[in-house]
């Protein structure tokens, strides 16, 4: 297949590119760089062997989108499906600045689908995530439970949901397949691609990247006081290679089965904060220090998938387990202390 890749050149996407190519699927990819570096699209193809065409460009630009899907269909080979990553991430700054992500995340994602509508493609793959779900009332989460996101960047994600929900009502040949994921970690075993924060990090794995570096003196435990075996966080950590080859499993199951599908992504089990530090000091061999800090306002305790449906349905689990997860992450830090763009 032919496959559109939006955001294709940040985290998940760029892993996400390798495990096409190598599944032997094209791979066209648009970006404008907003969070992203090009070196990654050399790097995607260094692992794959094979060319990725980059188009430097925003999703939300329509004239571009006909551009591509008109090229692409001048040249024999239509686009067949879309991966749509691009989009704005960080749950904070959608606080602050609701009006971009709604922008950047909801009318970026029509813009798309009404592209891909015109232009005869019928099938999107979505990265949403488990935030849809807000405070779940048990674990693990399944796809039925209530959703009920409590911050910006969550109702972004529900509303491209309901958006897809809505199209295949009224376009019965369109395939919509959400992928909810849990919390991506780790990198590519080879160390070349991963996770790559601007500023400070938000996000858990990051933070510990860069404290076993140096580039941070020590991680804030956001909390020891929840109703969890060591009082800290657990959430349901997946290795990105894993979430990387759910998505190339579900387009090849669903491409050209009509309907709007929806799968966790999650390994099924949880993994505390304390569990996490200690997994890297034991796969780094470097001291992660860190100080106990108050909650940091809107987490949740604890919280972790059912992933059974996609077992059950796409024939695919997560395979990577912590050890894994953290070695990898570490193999990419210590590989590329400041990243990409400073190597
Ligand atoms: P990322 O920021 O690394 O990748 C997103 C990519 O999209 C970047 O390369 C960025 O430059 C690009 N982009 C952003 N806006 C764009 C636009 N308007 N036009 C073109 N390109 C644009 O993020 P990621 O971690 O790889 O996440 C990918 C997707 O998965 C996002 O939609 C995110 O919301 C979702 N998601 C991520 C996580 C996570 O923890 N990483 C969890 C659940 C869901
Ligand atoms: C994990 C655990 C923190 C940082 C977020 C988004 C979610 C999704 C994934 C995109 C929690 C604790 C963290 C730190 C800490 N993203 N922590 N010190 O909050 O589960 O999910 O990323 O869709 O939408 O909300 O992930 O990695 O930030 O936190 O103690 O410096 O680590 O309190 O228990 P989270 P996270």
């Amino acid at each position: 297949m032919k496959i559109l890749v939006t955001g294709g050149a940040g985290y998940i996407g760029s892993h996400t590119c390798v495990e096409l190519l190598q599944s032997g699927h094209q791979v066209l990819v648009v970006d404008n760089l907003a969070n992203s570096s090009l070196e990654a699209i050399s790097r995607i193809e260094q692992l794959a062997g094979k060319a990725v065409q980059f188009i430097q460009g925003d999703v939300r630009n329509e004239a571009l989108l006909a551009e591509i899907f008109t090229a692409a269909v001048a040249t024999g080979q239509p686009v067949d499906a879309v991966i749509h990553f691009a989009g704005s991430k960080a749950v904070g700054e959608s606080v602050q600045f609701p009006l971009a992500y709604y922008d950047n995340n909801v009318s970026a994602s029509r813009t798309l689908m009404a592209a891909m509508q015109q232009h005869g493609v019928n099938c999107l793959v979505f990265s949403s995530s488990a935030t849809v779900y807000g405070e779940p009332d048990q674990v693990p989460v399944t796809e039925d439970f209530p959703t009920r996101p409590f911050n910006p960047y969550g109702r972004t994600k529900l509303m491209v949901e309901q958006m897809m929900g809505d199209l295949v009502v009224a376009a019965p040949a369109f395939s919509a397949v959400v992928l909810r994921y849990f919390n991506p970690v780790g990198a590519h075993p080879s160390g070349r691609i991963g996770e790559d924060p601007q500023g400070i990090p938000n996000n858990l794995m990051p933070f510990i990247n860069q404290v076993a570096v140096g580039r941070r003196p020590f991680l804030s435990v956001f909390g020891n006081d929840y109703d969890t075996p060591d009082g800290t966080g657990v959430r349901d950590y997946i290795h990105v290679c894993d979430l990387a080859e759910g998505h190339v499993r579900a387009l090849e199951q669903l491409a050209t089965k009509p309907g709007l599908h929806t799968y966790n992504l999650g390994t099924g089990s949880g993994i505390s904060v304390l569990q996490m530090v200690e997994a890297y000091r034991q796969a780094s061999g470097q001291p992660i220090d860190y100080q106990i800090a108050p909650r940091r306002p809107g987490d949740i305790g604890c919280y972790y998938a059912d992933a059974s449906k996609a077992a059950r349905e796409l024939n695919w689990r997560a395979s990577r387990d912590l050890t894994q997860m953290v070695t990898d992450g570490w193999n990419w830090q210590r590989q590329n202390p400041s990243g990409y763009a400073k190597n």
